[in-house]
């Protein structure tokens, strides 16, 4: 398994496994935006040039956003989520975060459960937060961010048009 960083390349790819995992997830214009906005960071993981999963948050100041965690139904329970969040976690303490922070469907036991693994704790509830069937969200942090990456560099400033 390889993990980097996605590329405009990646956003189809992206995008398929994103519908597959949420039905009202980002499309592909949001993700190229996302991309090019220099407020997200898109981590995945492939192997062959297949996409496995990936992972995406969005920071402000010194704090980092979960958007989503996906994971291709014919490659879970093989590590690559772990891996992502843990990728997700050691990117952000590099950029200089405090903590990460998300938000995940009270049923989604199996995404609690990997976020409990990499030291998120659930720290509230927003009520009825989902639409579709009014279910509850979790809130979970992660304020112990692993050591920051010694190889890791910064990403490039983007030059929005004025
Ligand atoms: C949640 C998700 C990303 C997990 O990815 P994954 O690659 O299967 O996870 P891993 O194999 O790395 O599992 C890591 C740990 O998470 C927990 N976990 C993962 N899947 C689980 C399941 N079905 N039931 C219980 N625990 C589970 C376990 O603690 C596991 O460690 P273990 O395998 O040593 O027991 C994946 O199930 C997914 O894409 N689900 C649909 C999208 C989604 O709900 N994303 C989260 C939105 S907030």
């Amino acid at each position: 398994m390889e993990r980097r960083l996605a590329r405009g390349e990646d956003i189809p790819a992206l995008a398929a496994l994103e519908r597959a995992c949420f039905p009202e997830g980002a499309d592909e214009a949001m993700l190229e935006r996302f991309l090019s906005d220099g407020r997200h960071r898109f981590l995945l993981a492939e192997e062959d040039g297949t996409l496995l999963g990936y992972a995406w948050y969005e920071f402000v100041l010194d704090e980092g956003y979960v958007g989503n965690v996906a994971v291709a139904a014919e490659h879970r329970r093989q590590g690559v989520g772990r891996a992502l969040v843990a990728d997700m976690l050691s990117d952000a303490a590099s950029l200089g975060l405090a903590f990460l922070t998300l938000e995940v469907r009270e049923s989604n036991l199996p995404a609690q459960s990997l976020y409990r693994a990499l030291g998120f704790l659930a720290v509230g509830r927003r009520k009825r937060y989902y639409e579709d069937n009014g279910e509850d969200a979790l809130i979970m942090v992660c304020d112990r961010m692993p050591p920051a990456d010694p190889d890791f560099e910064e990403p490039e400033t983007v030059h929005e048009e004025a």
